[in-house]
């Protein structure tokens, strides 16, 4: 699925030093590696504040509580993602709700979202909160119409979308407030847990702040009930130096899309008529969007014997997500039966990410296609 042998081999020299530097700074949490990554980061998005914190679980926690989110709100999102989408709105206080997503992208569908915003509620709705899933933007043209409409605070999990953009706009400045995750495996990665908050509030970053470090304004004097989340200087190094090439590694996972799409055209396996039993749908970057392939998933009948196969020749492939939030059995509380979200429903039972990484060989990836292809005739 992912050789990250690839991407360090070429720089370890430059993330050795960047350690060694935190070493001889001995500013092991929060301090100027974190600092200067965060400036970094705020530059490289274009958005005015950048807070570094220790995953992009606490990310979500941090931007919910940092907008006011918390017991008396509900919060709408996904049934189609990580489960700290939902997990980190429990954690807040707040409510969750959820709507069905967009067959097409995979992303929350802001027409359902209307729907359910349309309806008297018992707790009042105060967020949504979007998904960027695989590495491409939910609708955000509908997302900040239904947020100015309906007064609503637009939070972003941006978890898996590092440099991807909504018509010019970056994931990270579109919402009020936005959540990234920098797990190893992410778009841009550190070497263990990360996350950070972006805004372009200034109340809400220092907030953010003080929430990240148990509520304090000044050293040992409590405003707030924060907690710890804070960033350690080691990943604020390694992902200095990743952000130094995560646009050219980006431009390079576009590419691998691009070619995997038209691998699956040349054989035959994505044309119309072809899905559900001989054929798979291949994803799209829908107008406006600018994907960023944190993930290239297909849909696919035949899902599981068809990752039984890749797996005997050794090909990965991975389910992102095979149980629905609403199935879950730490959310049953919320009460959504079987049936509630079908469009997340037929995802979860459908769809197949293929091994996507920016230094992938363009051989491999045929061989990733012959293997589907083998299989579906
Ligand atoms: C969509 C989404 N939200 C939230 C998270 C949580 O991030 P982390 O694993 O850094 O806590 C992830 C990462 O796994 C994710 O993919």
């Amino acid at each position: 699925m992912l050789d990250l042998a690839r991407q360090y081999s070429p720089i370890r020299e430059e993330i050795l030093a960047a350690l060694a530097d935190v070493l001889d700074r001995k500013q092991f949490i929060l301090g100027s590696p974190v600092a200067a990554f965060e400036q970094a980061a705020a530059e490289h998005l274009g958005v005015a504040h950048a807070i570094g914190c220790s995953s992009g679980t606490d990310a979500l926690w941090l931007a919910l509580a940092a907008a006011g989110i918390g017991a008396g709100s509900a919060v709408v999102t996904s049934p189609f993602s990580f489960f700290a989408s939902v997990s980190s709105i429990v954690r807040a206080g707040a409510h969750p709700l959820l709507c069905d997503i967009d067959p097409v992208t995979f992303n929350l569908d802001p027409a359902a979202v209307e729907t359910l915003l349309k309806k008297p509620q018992t707790i009042p709705m105060k967020a949504l909160l979007p998904v960027h899933l695989y590495g491409q933007c939910a609708n955000w043209t509908e997302f900040s119409r239904l947020g100015a409409e309906y007064s609503v605070t637009l939070v972003e999990d941006a978890a898996q979308a590092w440099g991807a953009k909504w018509n010019g706009a970056p994931a990270g400045g579109l919402g009020s407030i936005a959540a990234f995750s920098f797990y190893p495996t992410k778009n841009l990665n550190a070497a263990g847990d990360a996350g950070m908050v972006t805004t372009n509030d200034p109340v809400l970053a220092e907030r953010a702040r003080m929430l990240r470090q148990h509520g304090m304004r000044q050293r040992y004097h409590h405003d707030e009930i924060g907690w710890n989340a804070r960033m350690d200087g080691f990943q604020g190094a390694v992902l200095g130096v990743n952000l130094r090439y995560i646009a050219e590694r980006n431009a390079r996972r576009r590419e691998a899309a691009e070619r995997y799409t038209q691998l699956f055209h040349s054989a035959g396996l994505a044309e119309a008529g072809v899905y559900p039993d001989k054929g798979v749908i291949v994803p799209k970057e829908a107008a406006g969007s600018h994907h960023v392939w944190h993930q290239y998933v297909i849909r696919t009948a035949r899902r599981d014997a068809l990752r039984d196969h890749l797996t005997a020749q050794q090909i990965g492939s991975e389910i992102y997500y095979p149980v629905p939030l609403h199935r879950q059995k730490a959310l049953a509380y919320l009460g959504y039966a079987e049936g509630s979200f079908p469009e997340a429903e037929r995802a979860a039972k459908e769809v197949l990410a293929l091994p996507i990484f920016p230094e992938i060989r363009p051989g491999e990836q045929e061989t990733v296609v012959a293997a589907i292809s083998a299989f579906l005739s």
